[in-house]
């Protein structure tokens, strides 16, 4: 919509280099909206909508024409209000280059680096890569050699550290980037499309597409610079947004509109607030207050520096930095400094950018938002100027803090840090220092994640003399964001410590207080984590000052201290030993890998369903969900405006047509409603689907819904599995599916030396996260036919629940899928009843309807994996050996079969992984009152080997063995795998694992790191770390797909298979396997055929029985599919190429194709692969050891190493199957370490996004990331020889769970030590780790009270 309109005081700006006007907007739009909505710019995603992700990032660019300066900075779209970008440029990844006109040397290396595999997330890490580029080439650092940018690796990282992916894992985003740096270690970069293993430097660098900073693109249009000169001004009264330019301005304005009561103004600075608080309601007026210079400006005065309320946090930190570097040497400017430290971990740089200090500020005062900007200018005495009307005052920051909610028309001005070496007679002449540190502990160190506690300390300390020992003469202590309305002083504290020697003693009481003082909230999580995160900031920041130093500083402050942090954070974890040369592929050239990527993905032109236009007419759906797990529904209602804006329809189970069936989903074990009918069985069941005339009205009218629910008369629902169990409420599993037991369980308890009876296990749920939302379209055709696009992993049972729904024949309905932005499972069943809804609506409304679902509805619908609680009793010898193994597993399936019942058999797959020497089982599926539970990447198969590795260590605690050689001995053997997987072990030569296993050994030097990890953690009191190394086995089938391969007339070829490309490069594999079995035909050109292979989207018509796409073999029986028709191509083909052959020399492939359609051959094949029982299942092996450091005071886990040396067969696609490795095991270190996906006890999910539930970042992947592909050789009945490599590599992040539980045994032990008990009388080494082990979880189990024991422990020793 490039309006070239007559208007004058129009919204105007430029969307890569194009003019926008528009004459009036809601003033609620956000950039987002309009760009997706009315732009063809569809690069910019929706992720989250709340600043959390990343997938919308955007470059602003605003021109300064009195400096004749553009400013550039990454801003998230889904929080910028369209008002607030009038006159500014916007840049997307559209913008840096596509496929028309060229694409952008980041495109390029993030393609050739194989860092996009569903692309969704890759046009917002581009942009976010671009700005940090865009800004680094503007300093005046030295210049670069040529190729690379000003940029450093460390801004590199720090660019994209706030954007989310869920595939890749992020290595090889990582390196992507960073070859830009100036600073890059070329050799340093891992696998890529570029240069091979032993290239020289120089011909790797010249490898990688050139980046001509010179030729940089402009990022601020010249019409636009002009129109700035003359006058930018917004129709106020038209757009109801308001641009004060003066804190007069603004007052009348507040005082006209106080006049017009009942008004409803919000005061709009950089509008991110709204990504936490998700306001629902259009207001009345808006005011735009960043353009009143008080407010918007930074002063420095030898008192302080007194930053305007609309500076964002971005240009508050560069301040506070400037500050220092002018004072460099004085101790109080240090405060400054670590202002701005810590500042750099509030949120991300894209939230930052816009993010206004006073914003930040205004919310903790006025909703108690856990801010970290209040408790560290709390902690330096920060003052506030406020407005209120003609009144203006400046207060402290305390005062302000703690006061009544502002009022919506009082403003904050400025807020001043003072200078405290101009307040402080601080020097070494007068024996005085300043000490200031501030902290924090949250689940992502770089940020992008709400602390569980900050706190900040302010002390001027001097020496007493002769004794050099360290008085206190004053201090400010604050602490926030632990669960109190706002950010506090702690003032008996610092009463008490005013003019004390600091001593151990006086360290302990001090601590008694903290205790006293940072009190959370009822219905704060981890209360007593909290406190105890308090004490440990506090006697972190005083106790290396004690007389003891030498003991209590051993590394103690390393880490700590935030500053510290960051500088600790280069992410190096980049060694990935994957050799070209060695790697036997179908085609392994450098050419032809990136020839096959998908340049689009970066540029943000891969078109995902919810970027395919809107059809005229178009309607837009939500779900209401049920709140209450049992309960009759007695209606749907509105309120408070019965009709919300834009309402069409609500479609309940009653608008199901005469015909059809009220079904949702279905798989081979039953079906699940579409809606609930009468009565709701579960706290996330569908009730309604409204519809209304665009998205944003359809998620604000669920909103606004009331359910009417009775529980009269019902029997309380089941909410636990043991309820289940009691009430006999399960789910029957076919006698087929079902594992069977090995040996005699009684004869091998018989046999064990040891035994540990009925010990337990909980595991959680996880979510998928996939960055796309569930999303589907459904336009009604001609003759009652219904077309669904649909992002799902299985199309055609979406198309069979669709008919049966709707009463129609099978063939009135297609489903068409191109590809998913993720799934992980989380779009195999679950996509089907989203589909369904939309096709539903859009039969009875006979008009087009789609949704795309907001993440928190997403995350209430997904179920997810299924969590199981684990009885286990284990015999074993004193050397170790383990003789039998009994278990009693419950698992909760929620309220439908889904693919539940195949669990059973998935978890005992890959516990097997060890020889038990007896196994026996009972394993009950429960049917609860809980969202039905699916499959999730490595359904059961996850759980399954973490439990094998939960009774290895116990067996090793109670046997006080190192747990590794526990792990080794029960190892299989051959025989004892085959015995254990029924013969399905294949030849002896190709059970690999004994030797991964030792190969991995050496390879991470296992024996030498375990030396130094016991080193390290008898050397460091604080600190522990722990190393641990894992098997797995992991069972795989193959399943019956189709295929059909095409030629068309001028040679170009056309794939269709069953299998849909979720990001697990199933094309690519697809395209090397076509253009490998045609070029058997063996004439000119015929060797090169890959860029004529296009694989197109799937149709359930055109290509019927596609299955599911899921359990890691899709590629392989795709590529299988294939092949098959290949072969039937080229047997039409090989007559006539021999009959040409007789003629000509030379025959090219065109000329072939030519001839064959003129000569009636017939040039299109299907097939449908269908794997020999025999061969259909077979075996995966791997190893990982990982190293992990327990901050003890925190909690805090830091992955330091991972090796993995994973067993691919031949791989079809190294670098594809790398990706999908270090994918996988990033996404299990989620389930490991970080993800809860939390329910109220009604068992609705009470995670509603990017702020409470935490993915792995590029901050919490291992700091080294080391992954070996080994190719195992020949394997004669796998698809050329192949192995999965999907989801088995998501079991090695176990290994970092077992590593956490080593360090945090030693932990144990030390506490124990400082207690003086015997540790044979106390359980200390055996404990249950939880899943996830979150900070709270480890710090718990290395003691609440730590520090208070250290405390006690060194009193008494004195
Ligand atoms: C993803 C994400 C992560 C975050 N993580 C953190 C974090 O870890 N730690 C942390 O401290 N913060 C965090 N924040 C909060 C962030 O710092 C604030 O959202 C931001 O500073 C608010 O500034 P803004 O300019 O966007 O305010 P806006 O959203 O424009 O305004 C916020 C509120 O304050 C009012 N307001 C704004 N300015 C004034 C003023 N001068 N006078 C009176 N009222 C005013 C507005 O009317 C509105 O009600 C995070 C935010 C996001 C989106
Ligand atoms: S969609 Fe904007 S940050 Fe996630
Ligand atoms: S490639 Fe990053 S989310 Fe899929």
């Amino acid at each position: 919509m490039a309006v070239q309109s007559e208007t004058r005081n129009g919204l105007v700006f430029a969307v890569n280099g194009e003019r926008f006007e528009l004459s009036s907007v809601d003033p609620s739009t956000t950039v987002l909206e309009f760009l997706r909505s009315q732009t063809r710019f569809k690069s910019v995603k929706l992720g989250c909508g709340e600043g959390g992700c990343g997938a919308c990032v955007v470059l602003l660019s605003m021109y300064d024409p009195v400096l004749d300066q553009v400013e550039d900075f990454t801003a998230s779209s889904c929080l910028t209000l369209l008002c607030s970008v009038n006159g500014c440029s916007i840049t997307t990844s559209e913008g840096l280059g596509n496929s028309k006109d060229g694409f952008h040397p980041i495109h390029q290396r993030f393609t050739g680096f194989h860092a996009s595999q569903c692309g969704f997330c890759t046009p917002g890490m581009c942009v976010s890569l671009f700005g940090a580029l865009v800004n680094a080439e503007k300093t005046n650092r030295l210049e670069p050699s040529p190729g690379f940018s000003k940029l450093t690796v460390s801004e590199a990282e720090k660019a994209i550290s706030g954007n989310l992916c869920r595939c890749t894992g992020y290595r090889s985003i990582a390196d992507a980037c960073k070859s830009f740096a100036a600073d890059a270690d070329i050799e340093d970069l891992g696998l890529n499309s570029f240069w091979r293993n032993g290239d020289s430097k120089e011909v790797k660098i010249n490898r990688l597409p050139f980046y001509n900073r010179n030729k940089e693109i402009s990022t601020f249009p010249e019409f636009l610079k002009k129109e700035i000169r003359s006058s930018m001004l917004l129709d106020s009264k038209r757009f109801i947004w308001y641009n004060p330019v003066s804190v007069k301005d603004l007052q009348s304005l507040l005082e006209s509109i106080e006049a017009d009561n009942g008004s409803l103004i919000k005061l709009v600075s950089g509008n991110t607030g709204m990504g936490y608080y998700k306001e629902l309601y259009r207001y009345d007026r808006y005011i735009d207050i960043r353009h009143i210079p008080e407010l918007s400006s930074i002063r420095k005065e030898p008192t302080g520096i007194e930053i305007g309320a609309t500076v964002t946090i971005s240009k508050a930190i560069e301040a506070l930095k400037k500050e220092n570097k002018c004072e460099v040497h004085s101790k109080g400017e240090m405060v400054f400094e670590k202002i701005a430290n810590h500042m750099e971990k509030i949120a991300s740089g894209f939230v930052r950018n816009t993010a206004s200090v006073g914003g930040n500020l205004v919310m903790a005062q006025r909703r108690h938002f856990p801010s970290d900007i209040a408790t560290v200018l709390l902690a330096v005495g920060s003052m506030v100027d406020l407005m209120n009307g003609p009144r203006r005052e400046k207060i402290m920051l305390e005062e302000f803090l703690e006061r009544p909610p502002l009022d919506s028309k009082t403003v904050l001005l400025s807020v001043k840090i003072p200078n405290w070496e101009s307040i402080k007679n601080i020097s070494c002449e007068t024996n005085t220092m300043l000490l200031f540190e501030t902290y924090r502990a949250a689940p992502r160190p770089l940020g992008n994640a709400l602390p569980y506690l900050n706190a900040a300390f302010l002390a001027e300390l001097s020496r007493c003399k002769p004794s050099d020992e360290i008085i206190i003469n004053n201090c400010q202590l604050a602490f926030g964001a632990y669960g109190a309305k706002h950010a506090i002083r702690a003032k008996k504290l610092e009463e008490f410590l005013a003019g004390k020697i600091l001593s151990v003693g006086v360290l302990y009481e001090a601590i008694k207080l903290v205790r006293a003082t940072v009190i959370p909230e009822d219905g704060t999580s981890s209360p007593a984590y909290r406190s105890s995160l308090a004490i440990g900031f506090l006697f972190d920041f005083f106790s290396p000052l004690i007389d003891n130093r030498g003991e209590i500083s051993n590394g103690l402050l390393d880490g700590y201290m935030s500053n510290i942090l960051v500088k600790d954070s280069k992410i190096n974890h980049n060694y990935v030993q994957l050799d070209h040369n060695k790697t036997q592929t179908l085609l392994s050239s450098a050419k032809q890998v990136l020839g096959l990527s998908t340049e689009y993905h970066p540029v943000g032109e891969a078109i995902y369903v919810d970027d395919i236009p809107s059809p005229a007419n178009c309607l837009y759906g939500s779900f209401i969900c049920s709140t209450e797990p049992l309960a009759r529904v007695r209606g749907v209602k509105f309120q408070p405006k019965p009709y919300p804006d834009g309402l069409a329809a609500v479609i309940t189970y009653k608008d199901i047509p005469t015909g059809g069936e009220n079904i949702g989903s279905k798989t081979i074990f039953g079906t699940e409603p579409l809606f609930a009918g009468e009565l709701t069985e579960c706290a996330g069941q569908r009730l309604a689907f409204v519809v209304a005339d665009t998205q944003k009205h359809a998620d604000m009218a669920i909103k606004f819904a009331v359910v009417d629910y009775d529980m009269e008369n019902l029997e309380p629902p089941i909410l636990s599995v043991e309820e289940a169990v009691e009430r006999s409420s399960l789910f029957e599993v076919p006698s087929f599916i079902y594992p069977k037991q090995v040996g005699d369980i009684l004869e091998g308890m018989a046999e064990a030396d040891l035994k540990i009876v009925s010990a337990e296990i909980k595991l959680g749920s996880q979510y998928y996260f996939y960055m796309e939302t569930q999303t589907a379209l459904a336009v009604p055709d001609e003759d009652n036919c219904m077309v669904v696009y649909s992002s799902s992993q299985v199309p055609e049972w979406t198309h069979i629940v669709i008919a049966r729904c709707l009463g129609i024949p099978h063939h009135n309905v297609r489903v068409i899928t191109r590809r998913v932005g993720g799934g992980f499972g989380g779009k195999s069943v679950k996509a089907m009843p989203v589909a369904t809804a939309c096709a539903l609506a859009a039969h009875k409304l006979r008009r087009p309807v789609r949704i795309y679902l907001d993440r928190k509805t997403d995350m209430i619908m997904a179920g997810g994996r299924h969590p199981m609680k684990i009885t286990y009793s284990v015999g074993f010898k004193s050397n170790g050996k383990i003789t039998a193994l009994q278990l009693d597993i419950l698992i909760d399936a929620g309220l439908s079969a889904d693919i539940s019942p195949v669990m059973p058999h998935n978890v005992l797959g890959a516990l097997k992984k060890y020889d038990w020497g007896a196994l026996s089982f009972d394993i009950k599926v429960c049917k609860t009152n809980h969202t039905s539970k699916s499959a999730m990447r490595a359904p059961g198969e996850v759980q399954g080997s973490f439990i094998a590795e939960a009774v290895i260590e116990h067996v090793a605690s109670v046997l006080s063995m190192e747990v590794d050689s526990v792990r080794s001995i029960n190892l299989h053997t051959y025989n004892s795998l085959n015995l254990f997987y029924e013969g399905g072990a294949d030849e002896p030569f190709e059970y690999t694992l004994p030797s991964i296993w030792d190969s991995l050994a050496t390879s991470s030097s296992l024996c030498l790191r375990t030396e130094m990890v016991k080193e390290f953690n008898s050397d460091n009191k604080w600190r522990k770390r722990g190393i641990s190394r894992i098997p797995i086995v992991h069972e795989v089938m193959l399943r019956p797909t189709p295929g059909k391969v095409s030629i068309l007339n001028d040679g170009s070829i056309v794939v269709e298979v069953g299998g849909i490309e979720l990001g697990q490069g199933l094309w690519t594999k697809v395209k090397q396997m076509a253009a490998f079995a045609l070029s058997s035909i063996k004439c000119d050109g015929a060797g090169d055929l890959l860029d004529k292979v296009r694989v197109i989207q799937s149709d359930t018509l055109s290509l019927i029985q596609g299955g599911f796409t899921a359990g890691s073999t899709t590629s392989e029986s795709s590529c299988e599919a294939v092949r098959l028709c290949c072969n039937i191509l080229v047997e039409r083909l090989r007559p006539l190429r021999e009959r040409l052959q007789e003629q000509m020399d030379s025959i090219q492939w065109e000329m072939l194709i030519d001839q064959a359609h003129l000569q009636v051959v017939n040039l299109s094949a299907s097939s449908y692969f269908v794997p020999d029982l025999t061969s259909m299942r077979y075996l995966n092996y791997g190893a990982a050891v990982s190293e992990v450091e327990v901050n003890l005071l925190t909690g805090e886990t830091t992955i330091l190493q991972t090796d993995i040396i994973y067993d691919c067969g031949m791989s079809l696609n190294p670098a594809v199957d790398l990706g999908q490795i270090e994918g996988a095991f990033v996404q299990g270190i989620g389930f490991f370490m970080l993800e809860e996906y939390l329910t109220n006890s009604n068992g609705l999910v009470v995670v509603e996004g990017t702020w409470t539930y935490k993915i792995p970042t590029l901050d919490t992947i291992p700091k080294q990331f080391n992954v070996q592909v080994l190719n195992s050789g020949h394997h004669q009945k796998r698809v050329l020889s192949s192995k999965a490599s999907g989801e088995p590599p998501l079991l090695l992040a176990a290994s970092v769970h077992c590593a956490t539980r080593a360090a945090i045994k030693e932990a144990r032990k030390q506490l124990l030590s400082w207690s003086s008990q015997d540790e044979s009388t106390t359980n200390s080494t055996t404990f249950q780790l939880e899943v996830p082990a979150t900070m709270p979880v480890v710090k718990e189990l290395c003691g609440l009270e730590s520090v208070e024991r250290y405390l006690e422990w060194s009193m008494g020793t004195k």
